[in-house]
């Protein structure tokens, strides 16, 4: 039985009967809440009332008022029910001793009051609403089946006394809604009201009001009055409201754990692969070579649910509690990165379908679509059992959500993507205009009548809009979010403690998932990172390792996976040589990473990856790979104290945009050739060439810090990041950036007047025309520098800008203009890292930055500060002698990093 105090409230129809449900410990918010019925039906004792109170005070720790309204019954009308809201408002707010966070709230005609009353109070407003399947409008937009016309014009009489020339609160959709607080908006599936709900959404999006919506699966009208009858349905969405009401709390930014700082060690841990024996033996060499924590469950869903609603958890108890006895940490996954085959036997319609319309079948992993609201209902309803399960377990320290999110599955071409894909349209443009100027759809003949005609860009017979392709990118990663984000909700409402991350690929061509915009919703990033063969990949190693430090800035990251030593994945699997185990981890933590862990502890037996490298091979515990794990633990123990000690920032930075690599690398292009990430890691490595540190940072980084700005292939420019560019120049700020930058808006349009677009008065040049190369051909520089890909006629348009280098057959190839103590420079061509090296050398004087190695040591050994140490890192196969280096050891092992200052 919940306990509650009842009172009655002054009013001006009389005392207003409420009753006020206390949590168990100290409150953080009050909430007074309006229960539904129609105006005419409900009272305080109906669940949605009674129950809905008590849970969202017990699970949100908060005070919450429910509120006897008077109904419309006996000649009453509105807006005394909005009258006697009112009044419970003005009490509770009036009320010093009730905390500062402060709700409003009701369900169905309960949510109309509840906005109604925030419309008489623009200078009393709450700091949030919460409103179950609200009931806003009168006309209804559209009526699903199940009420008539009648029913909606019989309720709206009855409360209002008409149905014509209402006023604009009774039915608040129609009301003025702009600086209303933050709105979450529960709505049921099969509601013949939901369409009031979705068109409120779509209002208060229209007019600025930040708004979240969550959609309970498989309900219908008023389903918080039917606990019993729909019980999941329920907790979840008691779960949506409370986790909202909830005052928010500092988040987590690192392991629940206690004890002395330390740097992670592990692995991906697979116990279900292997018979119950291997898993003592497991976590005996886990303690020999020093692991301190594993990702357990990713791949576990079949297991742990093995049929529909039937759990077993038997197995993973056993797991976990023996990874405790032995002192180990669980970065427990919640296992939806691959669902069983019995939801995708059942519900075949989760599964994604490519751009020429084929299925996806089951058979790998990651058979989902992220827009599949089917998918989500049993993802979620997993996640919320498993996070129940596991949450006060003293294992548990940190929640990893799923596994790589669009490894396989980013871009889905299905039907409930189109639907998406339209919905997130219309928050994008708002309407169609807006969109059909933002496409270019005059262009052959694409004009748009109706958001159902719009399609995700299935395959065509020719190239598709470029920016309904770009959208379609946003929207994909934006989608793949949502779906992190839905889970995270559930798992921060269980676990407020434990932080939520999701494994991240900051590697190599990657660029699917836009990562900077994604970093501010996880606890800590978290990376995999795979090399891959070639003379850049220590580099590149390097280049990801440094973005992952600063896609949050400051904050310490996660090496969550990466390999001893060969894949599985590539045409020819070359094993590590000796020492690059070592070398590579200790790169990541040289750029920040608090935790080392690889995929995975054991080699597999069966299955895709029994040839993928592990923690402990195929070979056993007596392999050298076991042998140079062990010796890594032990060094990583001897780094604890570096523990959140961040990355020391440079004076040069490689900015990185995603837009900018999706819009550049579009087809219909002067060039298909044109790679964007190497055009940045050249750069990179270059700067290493040189023996300069520079940082890797995502393009909406604070730029003011920087000496020097290189902005690679920085295609994609609207207005505002113009204006930024400009004035980092006109603050001092020495920026170079290269051939195709500045060239496209936001809208994929190009700017007009000549290349490079937006940049073009800044840099002061004009290029009428580009004159991409052919595979093969090069242009020579007159400064040496062998240009390939690229090349541009090149006219200087300001007096200020100077030829650093002109094009052998005659012309400017790359200039610099002087802006007051800054300077803008542009690249016309693909120089590759010795030619950039060239360019470097200068703007890098210019810019007052040198390197911090001497002469000898540049460009064989990579420097990478941390706080007070130093690492340095071997980019060359032959041992390097440091005798240059007073406080160094004579040498520095072919592959090997050497950390001074310990
Ligand atoms: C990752 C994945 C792991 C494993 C690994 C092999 O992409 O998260 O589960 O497959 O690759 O390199």
């Amino acid at each position: 039985m919940n306990t509650f105090q009842s009172l009655e409230i002054d009013g001006p129809h009389g005392p207003v009967p409420v009753r006020v449900y206390e949590p168990a410990g100290p409150a953080g918010a009050v909430l007074v809440w309006a229960h539904g019925g129609g105006f005419r039906h409900g009272d305080l004792d109906m669940a949605e009332a009674e129950m809905v109170s008590a849970e969202l005070s017990r699970r949100a720790d908060a005070v919450v008022v429910s509120v006897g309204y008077r109904l419309a019954v006996g000649g009453v009308r509105y807006p005394v029910p909005i009258d006697d809201v009112h009044a419970v408002w003005t009490w509770v707010t009036g009320r010093d001793d009730l905390p500062a966070r402060r709700a409003l709230g009701g369900a169905s005609a309960g949510a109309a009051l509840a906005v109604s009353t925030v419309l008489r109070v623009p200078d009393n407003q709450p700091d949030l609403l919460l409103l179950a399947y609200p009931f806003a409008h009168f006309p209804t937009p559209t009526l699903g089946h199940g009420r008539t016309l009648e029913n909606i014009e019989d309720m709206v009489r009855n409360y209002v006394g008409r149905i014509s020339d209402l006023p604009a609160d009774a039915l608040p959709g129609a009301a003025r809604l702009d600086g209303l607080p933050p709105v979450h908006i529960l709505l049921s599936e099969f509601d013949d009201l939901r369409p009031s709900g979705e068109l409120l959404e779509r209002q208060l999006r229209e007019v600025g009001v930040p708004v979240e919506v969550f959609l309970a699966p498989g309900t219908t009208h008023g389903h918080l009055n039917r606990p019993h009858d729909v019980p999941d349905a329920v907790d979840a969405s008691l779960g949506f409201l409370a986790a909202a009401l909830r005052a928010p709390r500092p988040a987590p930014r690192w392991l629940r754990r206690a004890g002395e700082p330390r740097i992670e060690f592990g692995a991906d841990y697979n116990p279900e692969q292997w018979p119950r024996e291997v898993w003592a033996d497991d976590v005996r060499a886990m303690r020999e070579a020093g692991v301190t924590i594993v990702s357990l469950g990713i791949f576990s869903w079949a297991r742990l649910e093995p049929a529909e609603r039937r759990y077993d958890f038997a197995w993973m108890d056993e797991v976990v509690d023996l990874l405790h006895d032995n002192g180990i940490l669980v970065d427990l996954a919640t296992p939806t990165a691959s669902p069983p085959p019995w939801l995708t036997t059942k519900h075949p319609e989760i599964l994604p379908v490519d751009r020429d319309g084929r299925t996806v079948w089951p058979g790998a992993r990651q058979h989902w679509r992220p827009t599949s609201p089917v998918f989500r209902e049993h993802a979620l309803r997993l996640v919320r059992v498993l996070a129940r399960r596991y949450a006060d377990h003293p294992a548990l320290a940190a929640w990893h959500v799923s596994n790589e999110l669009g490894c396989h599955n980013v871009y889905d071409y299905s039907d409930d993507a189109a639907r998406a894909f339209r919905v997130w349209l219309r928050a994008r443009y708002t309407n169609l205009e807006t969109l059909n100027a933002a496409w270019g759809t005059d262009f052959w003949s694409q004009r748009y009548g109706e958001w159902e005609q719009i399609l995700p860009p299935r395959h065509a017979n020719g190239p598709v809009n470029p920016t309904q392709q770009l959208d379609f990118k946003r929207f994909s990663s934006d989608a793949l979010k949502d779906h992190y984000l839905a889970e995270r909700r559930i798992l921060r409402e269980i676990t407020p403690d434990v932080p939520v991350t999701t494994n991240f690929m900051v590697a190599g061509p990657i660029n699917e998932m836009n990562y900077p915009d994604w970093a501010a919703e996880v606890d800590f990033v978290a990376n995999d990172h795979y090399t891959r063969p070639g003379p850049q990949s220590r580099d590149e190693l390097s280049f990801s390792a440094n973005l992952c430090g600063n896609l949050i800035a400051g904050r310490p990251w996660f090496l969550m996976e990466h390999s001893t030593s060969a894949v599985n994945w590539q045409p020819v699997n070359v094993p590590k040589l000796p020492g690059e185990l070592a070398r590579d981890s200790l790169t990541h933590v040289a750029h920040g990473a608090d935790g080392v862990c690889f995929f995975q502890w054991r080699q597999s037996r069966a299955g895709a990856e029994k040839f993928h490298s592990a923690m402990l091979p195929h070979a056993g515990t007596t392999s050298a790979i076991f042998e140079a794990v062990t010796d890594l633990g032990a060094r990583l123990r001897s780094l604890s104290f570096l523990q959140s000690i961040g990355r020391t920032p440079s004076r040069v930075a490689v900015v990185i945009d995603y837009e900018s690599w999706w819009a550049a690398e579009q087809d219909s292009h002067p060039s298909d050739r044109l790679r964007y990430r190497d055009e940045a890691l050249d750069w990179y490595t270059a700067l290493l060439d040189l023996g300069v540190r520079a940082d890797v940072i995502p393009v909406a980084a604070d730029l003011t810090g920087y000496r020097l700005v290189v902005a690679p292939i920085l295609h994609l420019v609207p207005a505002a990041l113009k204006q930024r560019l400009e004035d980092y120049v006109a603050g001092g700020g020495h920026l170079v950036t290269t051939y195709f930058s500045g060239i496209v808006d936001e809208n994929d349009h190009a700017w007009p007047g000549g290349y490079p677009g937006a940049l073009r008065d800044l840099l002061g040049v004009h290029v009428e025309e580009f004159a991409p190369l052919l595979d093969g051909e090069s242009v020579t520089l007159t400064n040496g520098a062998i240009g390939t890909l690229w090349s541009e006629r090149l006219a200087v348009t300001d007096p200020a800008t100077k030829v650093v280098a002109g094009y052998a057959t005659g012309g400017a190839a790359v200039t610099r203009r002087e802006v007051g103590g800054g300077s803008a420079a542009y690249v016309s061509s693909r120089l590759g890292p010795q030619g950039l090296s060239l360019i470097l050398d200068d703007l890098l004087a210019l810019a007052g930055v040198g390197s911090e190695l001497p002469p000898d040591l540049r460009g064989r050994v990579e420097l990478a500060v941390r706080g007070p140490v130093r690492f340095l890192i071997n980019r060359t196969a032959e041992p390097v002698d440091l005798s240059s280096l007073p406080d160094a050891p004579p040498s520095l092992p072919a592959r090997g990093v050497v950390v001074l200052g310990v």
